[in-house]
């Protein structure tokens, strides 16, 4: 049996991925028993996996603004270390990745060989990452990107949302930022057909279909949670400055997985039903 490595584990990606693969030969690796940044322990520690799957990351967007060298050694150093110890012992990895390598000015989905241009600090560290894992362990790396993630565990906008809801009549929500939903639990499912193909190397779009803005996700969710969507209210960025600047369109193509033979991750709002019907979405 294929022996997986979860490095990460105790993220919000990261634990819906080990519930994933509990019919697998799966290890959970949170940062107590690795941390990325040392090069020594990850070569000791990953010894002995066929896949390593790095679900660890600095996520904290607008503090890597100010924070981007501690962002780089997490984000750019972790995966060079991964991809190094992944080329000493012969293992495939799985890499993690965000939209945010794309400037978001595009007026159609970001094919998956779309030159890089990352805007803000946290994608430029999340770029860097990629091809340092892409080079260091050349022919056995994925790097699968997601983005607009939500699940059970952590932040995430829908369960703001949530709880803004518990607390006022209307919410303001900015209409004029498009991009894809995503549900961890699917991305996880979508992580393990990846590895159960054999873990093909190359670039995947790990993000539901469709399109949708921050207004639009909002509103679903009210819809989902009972609530009345009237009480969600557009507006657009301005009324929303932020350290990192968003890109105003992250939709990505999903063309890779079906040439790997994999089917692509359905659409956004059939996710987010099957988040609540799950229990990982509730109304507060
Ligand atoms: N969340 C999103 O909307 C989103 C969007 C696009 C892409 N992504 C990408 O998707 C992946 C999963 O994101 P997520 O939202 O699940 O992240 P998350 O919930 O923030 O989890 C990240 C995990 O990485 C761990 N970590 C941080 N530094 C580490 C280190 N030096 N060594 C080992 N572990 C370390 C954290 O541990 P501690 O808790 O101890 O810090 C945490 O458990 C990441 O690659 C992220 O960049 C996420």
């Amino acid at each position: 049996m294929t022996r997986i490595a979860v490095v990460g584990a105790g993220g919000m990606l990261g634990t819906d991925l080990m519930r994933a693969l509990s019919d697998h030969d799966a290890t959970a690796l949170t940062r107590n028993e690795l941390d990325i940044t040392d090069a020594d322990a990850a070569v000791e520690v990953l010894s002995g996996y066929d896949v390593l799957v790095n679900a660890s990351a600095y996520t904290r967007v607008d503090d890597a603004e100010s924070d981007e060298e501690n962002a780089h050694l997490v984000n750019a150093v972790g995966p060079h270390n991964l991809a190094l110890a992944a080329a000493r012992h012969g293992s495939r990895l799985v890499q993690l990745s965000t939209d945010y390598v794309f400037d978001g000015t595009a007026t159609e989905p970001y094919p998956e060989d779309a030159p890089r241009h990352p805007v803000s600090a946290y994608g430029r560290t999340k770029a860097a990452g990629e091809l340092l894992a892409l080079e260091h362990n050349p022919g056995r790396t994925a790097i699968v990107r997601t983005a607009w993630l939500y699940g059970k565990h952590g932040s995430s906008f829908p369960r703001t949302m949530l709880k803004l809801a518990a607390d006022r009549d209307t919410l303001d929500v900015v209409n004029d930022q498009l991009g894809q939903p995503t549900w961890t639990g699917d991305l996880a499912a979508q992580i393990v057909a990846l590895i159960d193909a054999g873990t093909p190397s190359g670039i995947f779009h790990g993000t539901n279909a469709g399109r949708a803005s921050w207004f639009d996700l909002a509103q679903a969710v009210f819809v989902c949670a009972g609530l009345d969507p009237d009480r969600v209210k557009p507006t657009d960025s301005s009324a929303f400055q932020r350290p990192a600047p968003r890109p105003s369109f992250s939709v990505l193509g999903h063309r890779a997985w079906l040439d790997a033979g994999i089917e692509p991750m359905r659409d956004w709002k059939q996710a987010l039903q099957a988040a609540f019907d799950s229990g990982a979405l509730t109304a507060e």
